[in-house]
Order: structure tokens, then sequence, then C-alpha cells
């Protein structure tokens, strides 16, 4: 017996000598049974992708950013969110850049898996698609150039006929539009960067867009004038994801509750906001 302790004795300290020696910190202890990867609990379109439908014409949300080299790529703060969403959900991503009103279609006909677009949560859009957690609360603008900008001094005087207003097709700033300047023509526009320069051109007098964007375009375009805020009432950006899919969506509210919660989507913002004063593409790549 004595022996034995002995034997024991010399074993662990030649063990607890070698392991002085080394200087890698010890491996962890392998598990028995390696555990298998858990299986997704949710579907997607393509398995292993996430496939968002987006419109990059609407900066700091979504744009193409141009680098020093000249290359486009997509950017944007919703870009930002997608890929995120995508790392943590374990899925590779894969963006379909496409105009607001095709965003729209495709979510609610189930061809993506989500559509990330400056979406506002608008009631009559939750009968075609479910909504994530609001994940950015921005406000609405009625906006002008400088050259028209003695025609407005407040909300009520968009309301005028013969008044040329823009708002892109399919958003909540078209309703707005006939909401407050019903007596005013509508132009319907397919994007956010067709308002911009047609205002800018002299072909509109005024425009209804996201207040964020007014601010993101009105520093590179300073014509560009903000008459004053718009009340609408289904505040703040969701996440458009098709009908039924209750385990994608939670999982994508998860990630985006955890984005939003430990600050980097804050990060997020403030660089694209940044990164929307450079070099910028107005629309779509061709
Ligand atoms: N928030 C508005 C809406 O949901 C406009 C969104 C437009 N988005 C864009 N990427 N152009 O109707």
């Amino acid at each position: 017996m004595k022996k034995f302790i002995t034997l024991a004795l010399a074993i662990i300290m030649i063990f607890a000598l070698c392991a002085c020696g080394n200087q890698a910190p010890a491996a962890p202890a392998a598990p028995a049974e390696p555990a298998a990867p858990a299986a997704p609990a949710f579907d997607t379109i393509t398995p292993g992708v996430l496939t968002v439908a987006t419109s990059p014409d609407y900066a700091p949300y979504e744009f193409y950013a141009v680098d020093e080299a000249g290359n486009a790529s997509l950017a944007g703060f919703d870009i930002e969110l997608a890929k995120y969403i995508a790392a943590e959900l374990g899925l590779e991503i894969e963006f379909i850049p496409m105009d607001f009103d095709g965003v729209l279609m495709e979510v609610g006909l189930g061809n993506v898996d989500m559509g990330v677009a400056g979406l506002s949560p608008d009631p009559e859009r939750a009968q075609t698609m479910d909504f994530s957690v609001s994940y950015y609360e921005g406000g609405q603008a009625f906006i002008t150039s400088q050259a028209k900008a003695d025609k407005f001094t407040d909300l009520a005087s968009a309301n005028q006929a013969g008044l040329q207003i823009g708002a892109q097709i399919g958003t909540i700033q078209e309703d707005l539009a006939t909401q407050f300047s019903a007596d005013a023509d509508l132009v319907s526009l397919p994007k956010a960067t067709d308002i911009i320069a047609e205002l800018v051109g002299g072909k509109l007098d005024g425009a209804y867009i996201e207040w964020d964007v007014a601010l993101s375009y009105q520093k590179n375009y300073p014509e560009i004038v903000i008459v004053c805020e718009v009340p609408y009432e289904a505040e703040g950006n969701v996440i458009g994801v098709p009908k039924g899919n209750e385990a994608l969506l939670a999982a994508i509210n998860e990630a985006l509750t955890k984005c939003v919660e430990e600050g980097t989507f804050s990060d997020f913002v403030a660089q694209a906001q940044e990164l929307a004063e450079g070099n910028i593409i107005e629309g779509l790549l061709d």
C-alpha cells in the first residue's frame, strides 16, 4: 500500500512538473461525446443562407458606398444589421437589391427570408407580412429645395393645388402625401433618390421622405430644405418577414434585440451616417 502511495505521488509530481514546464494553456478536457451541432429551429429559402431584399436608395439606411479604388458595395445600418443577424443565426447572407415596392412584394410572396429597407410598421402591411420588433426611431419630413422654399412655411402650405409633390412608390410617404397634400399633384417615383434628383432639378415642389434620409441627402445636396416634421402614427422601423415563419421571426427578433441592447446597432448608425457623407451611388447598380 505504501509503495502504491509513493508511486502515485511520484506520478502526480511528474505530471505537475510537466504542467509547469508547459507554456501553452492546458487544453480543456474534451467532452466524452462531442455535441452534435444544433439543427436550426427555423427554415430559410435556401438552407444555410439568409436571403434579404433591400432597396439601396436610402442613405443612411441602405445605399452603395464607393471606396477609394472606385468599388461600390452595399452599406448602411440596415445592411450591417442584416449581416449581424445572419452571423447570429449561423447563416451566410445574400442581399437582393431592388426598388422598395419590390421589397414589399417579395416579402409578401415569401420569396425572401426578410426585407430590410427602412420599413415602417404600416398596419395595412401587417396583412401580408410579419414585423420584427422595432430597431430604430425615425420620423417623417416634408422637404423642398432652396429654389421653392418660399412657397412653404408649414405642413398646411404643402396642400395647394398645382404643387408637384413627390413620394416613393409603395411607401407610407405616398399615404402621407395623399393625406397632407390632397389638393396637390402626387408624383410617385420608384426610388427615393429619384425624388432627390427631381427636387434638385426643379421638377418637384416638395416631397415626403424619412427624416434621417432627408438629413443624409441634405449633406450631399445642400439645396434640400427640410420644411417640417410630418406626423405619422406607426413609428419606428422594422424588418419584414414572410407570414407564418414564426421560428425565423423569433430568431431574428432575438438577434436584433441583442444588437440594439449591446450598443452595436448605435455604432452601425454612426458608421453609416459617416459613410453616407462620402462618395455614394444614387439608386441601384446596373
Ligand atoms: N419607411 C417608409 C415605408 O416603409 C419608406 C421606406 C423606403 N425604403 C427604402 N429603402 N427606399 O414605407
